[in-house]
């Protein structure tokens, strides 16, 4: 064989093996682990529910999330409450495909069927990430609302500073609109995993821009391991 059908060949091997990793390893399909991608272009179908969820023992209200988000949410409240004083709430956690189609159609009739503006801060059903139990809209107590004044709270400044010690991540926000296809939301965190959070929080990038990185990280380390057999 001439060096050229080697390396071609050799090449061939190593896309098999690139690809078969797509499909298994890829963090988008993995819809029980920490990483899972959903957008606008990443959807969840209607019979999507995780597999597990139970109540944020947090105050506020729509406090479901998954087991280990809701034990992180759990854990950055108390660390807020014990470092600020002030008191965070839960407002809005797990969201069934239902309720954000409800909550879509409400905000779509509001603004008079302009898609653009319903779209800035509400996803369509199947495409908010409050569908996977790893997201919870943060308030603070006596100051609950859901906007922009949250960032200039102390609750709302201690969160966007500290969210990754706890495996979470602010994921809307300024100036990232183009990218991740939202309005600034400095109260919508999404749980990743301690690990990942620190270094989505060094990145400083939005999910959709970390995440190519980080699987082309994986596959190298595949391959590697599997060139050391
Ligand atoms: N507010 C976010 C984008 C959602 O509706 O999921
Ligand atoms: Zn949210």
């Amino acid at each position: 064989m001439s060096l050229l059908q080697s390396l071609l060949s050799l090449s061939a091997a190593g896309l098999l093996m690139v690809t078969s990793t797509l499909n298994t390893a890829a963090p988008q399909h993995d819809a029980e682990g920490y990483l899972f991608l959903v957008n606008r272009q990443w959807m969840v179908s209607e019979a999507f529910v995780p597999a597990s969820l139970r109540e944020a023992e947090v105050p506020g209200s729509v406090r479901r999330l998954r087991p280990e988000a809701a034990a992180a949410l759990e854990e950055m409240f108390a660390a807020c409450l014990e470092e600020t004083g002030k008191t965070l709430i839960s407002v809005s956690g797990y969201r069934s495909y239902g309720s954000q189609k409800n909550i879509y159609a409400r905000k779509l009739k509001n603004v008079h069927g302009d898609v653009a503006k319903a779209q800035e801060y509400v996803a369509p059903p199947g495409t908010s990430e409050h569908n996977t139990g790893l997201v919870m809209d943060v308030g603070q107590k006596n100051n609950p609302h859901l906007n922009e004044r949250f960032r200039d709270t102390e609750g709302g400044i201690w969160c966007r500073e500290n969210c990754w010690r706890f495996g979470f991540i602010l994921r809307y926000d300024e100036g990232w609109e183009d990218i991740t296809g939202y309005s600034f939301e400095p109260w919508h965190f999404r749980y990743v995993g301690k690990e990942n959070a620190k270094r989505i929080h060094e990145a400083n990038v939005p999910l959709e821009s970390w995440l190519p990185g980080y699987r082309a990280e994986i596959m190298l380390d595949l391959l590697k391991g599997t060139a050391d057999e």
